[in-house]
């Protein structure tokens, strides 16, 4: 048998430029070796535990509706709490009558479907490694340092604070993504007033501290595989951001840990998947959690899903976030450091996670301080 050179065949793949898709549209039968998932699924039930190791909280991701928020008070109130139980507890729940229309949903998902369709010769001109771009296609963006490849592609633009010129967008999702991408913006600077007003603090707390400064959208492509049981869409993570707003079609397949099981996140028509993601749980000196989450690989497909990171990211800025003065007390001192968003996503990019499931590890005090 022929000696495997995993990196070899990486670059070969990546020198393709077709992405997973690429080798579905040739009709493979089986996968190639580098998309073997490392682990089985053993070594998440008896191995793996919370990004807070705590266990005690009962799981809940509810779905959660914001109609009548504005009109009020009593239900406004009744919201903050519900939102407020689930980022303390599992990080993740879903929200509908968030305002933007169903129809804007259907296009968006239509819209990623229609990059992804095009011509391998046309999507090629967007493919690369060069994060510094604006706007950009490839498959798997840590194919070089993750430990493992994912069946997926994506495509990705930074929307905020540098929006790309309307012209560098791909025309056949250019619409679709300048509205959605606005729309999403406001469901994120209402739900930074939500999460305030959670933690108890004034509801333009977060968004003075310019949570909402930055948005990157992804758009996922996960090509039906042949073989589901050895690969992973997305490898076990948490998500290195503020908070993220997650579309998702109706394949399913996302799921989060807790208490060492995984758990399906429902495809839910109309609704978005919310999630805290490791920054918040950092400013909110754990209270709020981000969870470790991934999405299992399906015979079925393709499935789309479009996840909106709330996060300057790449960008580098020297404004520090270190968890919030006003949370913190004699018996609930600081557990990090400072951190710029820079450092937080630069760790991701560059060095992969050695193993662990979280940045928030390299940046506890304790261990800064040994
Ligand atoms: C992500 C992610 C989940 C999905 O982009 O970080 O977890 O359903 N995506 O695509
Ligand atoms: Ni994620």
């Amino acid at each position: 048998m022929a000696k495997y050179d995993r990196a070899a065949e990486l670059k070969a793949f990546d020198e393709t430029k077709a992405g997973v898709k690429g080798l579905v549209d040739a009709g493979i039968a089986e996968i190639p070796r580098i998309f073997h998932h490392p682990w089985s699924d053993d070594h998440y039930t008896k191995n793996s535990s919370s990004v807070s190791g705590e266990t005690t909280v009962p799981i809940s991701i509810p779905v959660i509706d914001l109609e009548g928020l504005d009109k009020d008070d009593v239900r406004r109130k009744k919201i903050v709490e519900k939102i407020g139980k689930a980022s303390e507890s599992s990080g993740f729940f879903q929200i509908i009558n968030h305002g933007i229309p169903e129809s804007v949903l259907e296009e968006m998902k239509e819209g990623v479907r229609r990059f992804f369709d095009q011509e391998t010769e046309v999507k090629k001109e967007l493919y690369t490694r060069d994060y510094s771009n604006p706007v950009y296609y490839n498959s798997n963006f840590d194919l070089y340092t993750g430990i493992s490849t994912n069946w997926r592609d994506s495509f990705l633009c930074h929307m905020a604070p540098n929006p790309p010129k309307p012209e560098d967008l791909p025309i056949v999702c250019r619409d679709i993504l300048l509205d959605y991408s606005k729309q999403v913006v406001k469901v994120g600077t209402l739900l930074m007033e939500l999460f305030s007003e959670a933690l108890g603090l004034n509801p333009n707390h977060l968004y003075d501290i310019d949570c909402a400064e930055g948005l990157t959208v992804l758009g996922h492509y996960y090509p039906p595989c042949p073989q589901p049981e050895l690969t992973m869409g997305v490898t076990e993570h948490a998500d290195v951001d503020f908070f993220t707003v997650l579309l998702q079609d109706e394949v399913g397949g996302l799921q989060i840990l807790n208490d060492n099981q995984w758990i399906d996140i429902s495809p839910q028509s109309g609704a978005l998947v919310v999630n805290v993601g490791d920054l918040m749980q950092l400013i909110t000196n754990d209270r709020f959690k981000s969870a470790v989450h991934r999405v299992v690989s399906s015979h079925e497909g393709p499935r789309v899903s479009i996840a909106s990171f709330f996060c300057t990211g790449m960008i580098p800025t020297s404004k520090l976030y270190g968890p919030i003065k006003e949370l913190l007390s004699e018996n609930n001192p600081p557990i990090y450091q400072e951190v710029t968003t820079s450092d937080c996503c630069g760790q991701l990019q560059l060095k992969g996670l050695g193993g662990k499931n979280s940045v928030l590890d390299y940046f506890k005090l304790d261990k800064t301080e040994k």
